[in-house]
């Protein structure tokens, strides 16, 4: 089972209470550590989150300069994630590539989380990062292209960032939005998208179950 979720809402959590909006992205990084355990208990296999796009880059920069920081306390949570025998994974811009934008510091924390999980053999969380389908799908053409190899489905699917990465079982979209944002789109042809009114730091069991029940519905059919 493969959930990717579009953790939506962390700004509108944080208004709603009055406080600034980057109280929600580290409410919304707390309750990513809950999900985590959450998708271990409910043995899911692949749990892909959208950590920041490509297109997320235009917001205010002391915001985007605390969502940097949260995804270093996020792949600094090796100790957690090894007792729950969870693998790391990315998915973005590659680092090689002149168009991404992923600084150093975090790159260095990709780095480190993915090789101290490395030996894990549970559930695989991949974090999006300086990710959007369409640059992936763009350079994935452009690598056929240079080397002279057709743009079929398969080629296509090889030059993808992570090859390696099964097919998307459910989207999850929350805070009510209707819409995939530039997420997975070549991975998650036919699934259902599940959306939920809660916002991401507000993202249940409940939620969750309601999205593997769909899953597994659309599944059967
Ligand atoms: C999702 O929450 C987190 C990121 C996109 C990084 P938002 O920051 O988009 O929250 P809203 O949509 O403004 O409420
Ligand atoms: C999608 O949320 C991206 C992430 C969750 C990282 P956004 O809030 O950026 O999406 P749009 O702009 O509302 O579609
Ligand atoms: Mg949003």
């Amino acid at each position: 089972m493969h959930v990717a979720c579009i953790m939506d809402g962390n700004g509108r959590w944080a208004q709603r209470r009055g406080l600034p909006r980057i109280a929600g992205h580290t409410q919304g990084e707390e309750n990513l550590a809950a999900v985590v355990r959450l998708c271990v208990a409910r043995n899911v296999d692949y749990l892909t989150v959208f950590g920041f796009s490509t297109e997320n880059w235009i917001r205010p920069r002391k915001e985007v300069r605390h969502i940097l920081s949260l995804h270093k306390r996020l792949f600094g949570r090796v100790k957690e994630l090894n007792e729950l025998n969870v693998r790391v994974s990315w998915i973005g811009r590659r680092f090689e590539d002149p168009a991404a934008r992923t600084p150093r510091f975090v790159q260095k924390a990709i780095r480190q989380a993915i090789s101290d999980t490395s030996a894990n053999t549970g559930m695989t969380l991949t974090v999006a990062f300086d990710y959007g389908s369409r640059a992936e799908i763009a350079e994935a053409a452009r690598l056929l292209h240079d080397r002279g190899l057709q743009p079929t489905i398969e080629n296509l699917a090889q030059q993808m960032y992570l090859p390696q990465m099964p097919n998307v079982d459910v989207v999850v979209r929350t805070s009510g939005e209707r819409r995939l944002s530039n997420f997975l789109l070549w991975q998650s042809n036919g699934a259902p998208i599940h959306f939920t009114a809660n916002t991401w730091p507000e993202y249940s069991a409940e939620d969750l179950d309601q999205a593997l029940a769909l899953a597994r519905r659309v599944h059967s059919s």
